[in-house]
C-alpha cells in the first residue's frame, strides 16, 4: 500500500478568520443570515448523519440507489483514472464509485477534498486500507475555492454528490460550475447530485422532521458561534423554520427569535439585536429540474451526457462532459 497523502490548504486559522468575517457581515445585514457551512462542527456533523437516515429525508437513500444502479455505467462511460470528490465525507457513496471504477480497471488516483481536516484524515486512511493499489491524496480545502488542487491526475471525474450544490445561491453556483470547468480539460467529467422540485409539503417535511433532528441541526449553528466567537445566543429561544420559496424553488431554513433579544459577540466587538419574530436565514437548499441543470452546466461549458433518477424520481444524478 502506498501511504495516503494529506495536503492542507485551508487551515483552522483560515476557517476561524472566514467565520469571523462572514458572521460580521451576515448578522449586520438585513435580513440577517449565516452561511450553512458553519453547521458542521462535530455535533453538527453527527446531527447531519442522523438526518440522512430520517424517514422524511429521502435524498441520501435516493442518491445511493441511483449510484448502486449506475456506478458501473459511470465507470464505463468515463473510463476515469482519477476520481476527485468535492466535499467528500459520504464515504459509502464514494465506495460505490471506487468499486465500479476499480472493476473497470481504469482507476489510479483518488483525490477527496473537504474543509474538515479531521473527517478527511479518517476517510483517507480507511480508503487507503481498503484500496491498497490506489494513490490517495486528501486535500483540505473549501470546495468553492480549492479547485486548483484538481490539477493532479489524468482522465478526471469530479464528483459533487449529496445535493450540496443546492446550498449555493445562483450566482455562486455559476461561479462554482465555471471554476470546475476551468480546472478540467475537454472530455473530462463532472458527476453531480441534485435534489428535484417536488410537492412542497414533502420538501418542507424533509427539512422539518417530526423528531426535531433538523431543528437541532439548525440551532447548532448558534452553539458554534457561542463557542468560536464567545457569543451568548440562547439557542432554545430561537424557533426552527423551514419554508418553500416557490419563486426561487428552494427550501430556506431560518431561526426565528421568540422574543426580543440582545446577543453579544465580544470577539467581534459586535452586538446583534433581535426583534420578536426576527429571523436569521441559515440555509438555502435549491431544488432542480432537468432543464435548469442542463442549461446551467451548458453556460459553464459542460454538456449533459446522462440524467439518472431514482425509482421515485425524487433525486437526479447528472453526468456531464467538459466541452
Ligand atoms: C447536505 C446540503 C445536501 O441541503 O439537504 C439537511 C443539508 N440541511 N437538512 C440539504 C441539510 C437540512 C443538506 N445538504
Amino acid at each position: 500500500m502506498s501511504e495516503p497523502e494529506l495536503v492542507v490548504r485551508f487551515t483552522e486559522e483560515d476557517a476561524a478568520r472566514e467565520l469571523r468575517t462572514e458572521v460580521r457581515v451576515g448578522l449586520t445585514d438585513s435580513p440577517k443570515w449565516l452561511s450553512p457551512k458553519w453547521f458542521y462542527d462535530a455535533v453538527g456533523s453527527d446531527l447531519f448523519d442522523q438526518i440522512t437516515v430520517l424517514p422524511e429525508y429521502y435524498q441520501t437513500r435516493a442518491e445511493q440507489q441511483i449510484l448502486q444502479q449506475r456506478a458501473l455505467e459511470v465507470a464505463e462511460i468515463t473510463g476515469a483514472a482519477t476520481l476527485v470528490e468535492l466535499g467528500s465525507g459520504s464515504s459509502e457513496k464514494t465506495r460505490l464509485l471506487l468499486d465500479a471504477l476499480r472493476k473497470n480497471e481504469t482507476l489510479e488516483r483518488f483525490v477527496p477534498l473537504d474543509v474538515s481536516g479531521s473527517a478527511l484524515r479518517a476517510a483517507v486512511e480507511s480508503i487507503a486500507l481498503d484500496y491498497p493499489e490506489l494513490h490517495v491524496r486528501g486535500v483540505v480545502d473549501d470546495f468553492t475555492s480549492g479547485l486548483s488542487a484538481l490539477n493532479a491526475g489524468a482522465k478526471r471525474l469530479v464528483a459533487f454528490l449529496g445535493g450540496t450544490i443546492g446550498n449555493l445561491l445562483p450566482a455562486e453556483r455559476a461561479r462554482f460550475f465555471a471554476a470546475v470547468r476551468a480546472a478540467l480539460r475537454p472530455g473530462e467529467w463532472l458527476l453531480l447530485g441534485t435534489d428535484l422540485v417536488k410537492d412542497p409539503d414533502r420538501l418542507v417535511r424533509a427539512y422539518d422532521d417530526a423528531r426535531g433532528v433538523t431543528a437541532e441541526f439548525n440551532r447548532n449553528v448558534l452553539r458554534v458561534l457561542n463557542r468560536e466567537l464567545g457569543a451568548d445566543f440562547e439557542p432554545e429561544n430561537f424557533r426552527h423554520v423551514a419554508l418553500w420559496n416557490a419563486e426561487h424553488e428552494w427550501i430556506e431554513m431560518r431561526l426565528r427569535a421568540q422574543r426580543p433579544m440582545r446577543v453579544g459577540l465580544p470577539e467581534l466587538g459586535l452586538t446583534a439585536d433581535f426583534a420578536e419574530g426576527e429571523e436569521i436565514r441559515t440555509e438555502v437548499s435549491a431544488k432542480f429540474r432537468h432543464d435548469r441543470v442542463r442549461d446551467e452546466l451548458a453556460v459553464a461549458g459542460f454538456e449533459l451526457h446522462r440524467w439518472w433518477l431514482d425509482d421515485a424520481a425524487d433525486f437526479a444524478l447528472s453526468l456531464a462532459a467538459a466541452r
